[in-house]
């Protein structure tokens, strides 16, 4: 029996839909749990294409080489200098949100040591940063007056970034909402989409004569769906009624914020950095390719094509238009033509279609038929948070999303991996997982870039070890290793190794 669209609603509310929603529901890149494993009798693209090159991989020219930060990963002083309390301040504090209770409130302390990490991609050789502000550090509440202070900060860092020939390339949200805000009522209150724009005017106002390259979010399906799904990021929320109309309210916001910061600075270039992965059926049936689609559709393309098209993509068996309160003008108001397409990419995602049987016990499955995992496959090899190592992913995205947008300029927002090795005795950091990752990873864009797409740089994730979401400071992602107790920044193996494919432009033969 098939429920209409109330039923559905009604028992999908009323019967905790978020506690039986698949896990994978999004590829939310920050969960490390693997749950819904599929058959293993992949589709054609699972076979793994082999990346390596027997000649020197070179890049375009002016191609940016950067690393990836986030304010409430690395910067700490959660409370200084006029600094409001974020969600994720709030959230980190309760017990049991965070592994081994790890809390933010002073992660690599680069508030006050952003010398120390600049000095770091200098001696990277890289020519663009990638990090977010803190909106709660600009306007502690979430709206009026600017902070001088947090200001100042950005303020420096920008210059002493131009100073060192390195693009500031900026995040506005990655996360950390104002917890006033969330008390207003968060995502899902239409107005945070107007007290967004405000930000982002202001940001445009003090810092767009210097910094020309603006990312509005930072992976939007994954801060809706752990935040206010399934609840394990900030705010901790497990509500499908709420993860639906935030959904809606972010693309709302991606609108006002484009159109906010283009009048404030015309000559702005602005995107959005979204979470991707290659999403592959299970096996070859009419089914799990479906599947695969539906997953295509809300992982890749739920910020995007609203944003692109002024639509949502085929994602639900239906669109639940009054559970996500879609008013009359809204689709012309999510509309932003995005200078650049940012991609996060980690791993692949495969997809398969639910039994009869599973249908019958989730009501939820009538509105997202599919079954989906995290983290990856099981055919690569894992890093240490469990994410199937598959280069072949990002050449798979960054094709589809060139040939199904025409073309679009495309920044590597992220990628990167957690491998937990520290120094030896002799203080070196011998990462050789992390320098094959990232070799094969760029090997797979390079092809890519071969192959017609327009991709005009690279940020490895992370510049620094830092504080991995719910995983607190358990995983290691940087490029430099950070002694916790001390905040001392060590170049690993692998940053070395990155700072000469930066200086050559080219990745060397293997
Ligand atoms: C992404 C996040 C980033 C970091 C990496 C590992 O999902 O954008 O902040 O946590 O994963």
């Amino acid at each position: 029996m098939r429920l209409t669209r109330r039923e559905f609603v009604q028992s999908a509310l009323g019967a905790g839909f978020a506690a039986t929603l698949p896990v994978g529901f999004f590829s939310a890149c920050s969960v490390s749990s693997k749950t819904g494993a599929v058959p293993s009798a992949f589709g054609a693209s699972s076979v793994a294409r082999q990346f390596a090159a027997s000649s020197e991989i070179a890049f375009p020219k002016n191609f940016f080489w950067g690393t990836a930060t986030a304010a409430y990963q690395i910067e700490g002083a959660w409370n200084e200098d006029g600094k409001g309390e974020s969600v994720w301040d709030r959230f980190s504090q309760i017990p049991g949100n965070i592994k081994n209770g790890d809390t933010g409130d002073t992660a690599c302390d680069s508030y006050h040591r952003w010398r120390d990490d600049i000095a770091l991609m200098r001696a990277m050789n890289l020519n663009s940063y990638r990090f977010s502000i803190s909106w709660p550090r600009i306007q502690a509440s979430g709206s009026g007056s600017a902070n001088s202070k947090g200001i100042d900060y950005y303020s420096r860092l920008v210059d002493a970034l131009l100073e060192a020939r390195i693009r500031p390339f900026v995040t506005l949200y990655h996360w950390d909402l104002p917890q006033a805000l969330e008390v207003a009522g968060g995502w899902p209150n239409r107005d945070t989409a107007s007290r967004f724009s405000d930000y982002v005017e202001l940001m445009a106002r003090v810092l767009g004569d210097r910094v020309t390259d603006w990312m509005l979010f930072n992976e939007p399906s994954v801060f809706t769906y752990s935040g206010y799904l399934i609840g394990e990021h900030a705010p901790g929320r497990k509500s499908l009624w709420d993860f639906l109309r935030a959904t809606h309210v972010v693309n709302l916001a991606q609108g006002a914020g484009f159109r906010a910061l283009k009048s404030a600075r015309p000559q702005a270039r602005v995107g959005t950095a979204f979470n991707m992965s290659a999403c592959e059926p299970a096996s070859d049936s009419e089914a799990d390719k479906l599947a695969a689609q539906r997953t295509h559709a809300i992982t890749n393309l739920w910020f995007l094509e609203p944003a692109l098209k002024g639509r949502y993509p085929d994602a639900f068996t239906y669109l639940p238009e009054t559970v996500m309160a879609i008013k009359p003008d809204d689709m012309d108001k999510v509309r932003a033509p995005l200078d650049f397409v940012g991609i996060n990419l980690y791993y692949r995602t495969i997809a398969s279609s639910p039994g009869a049987m599973e249908r019958v016990a989730h009501a939820q499955e009538w509105l997202f038929p599919v079954r989906m995992t995290t983290g990856g496959g099981e055919q690569g090899p894992k890093t240490d948070i469990g994410w199937e190592v598959w280069p072949q992913a990002l050449y798979d995205v960054v094709m589809r999303i060139t040939r199904d947008y025409n073309r679009p300029v495309i920044e590597i927002t992220e990628s990167g991996c957690a491998y937990n090795d520290g120094p030896d005795a002799s203080g070196k950091i011998t990462d050789s997982h992390r320098i094959e990752y990232h070799r094969q990873y760029l090997a797979a864009l390079a092809r890519a870039i071969t192959d017609g797409a327009d991709v005009r740089g690279y940020h490895a994730w992370s510049l620094i070890d830092n504080f991995e979401w719910a995983e607190g400071f358990s995983q290691r992602f940087g490029l430099a290793y950070v002694d916790f107790k001390t905040q001392k920044r060590t170049i690993k193996g692998s940053g070395s190794w990155y700072a000469k494919v930066a200086a050559k432009n080219a990745l060397p033969a293997t």
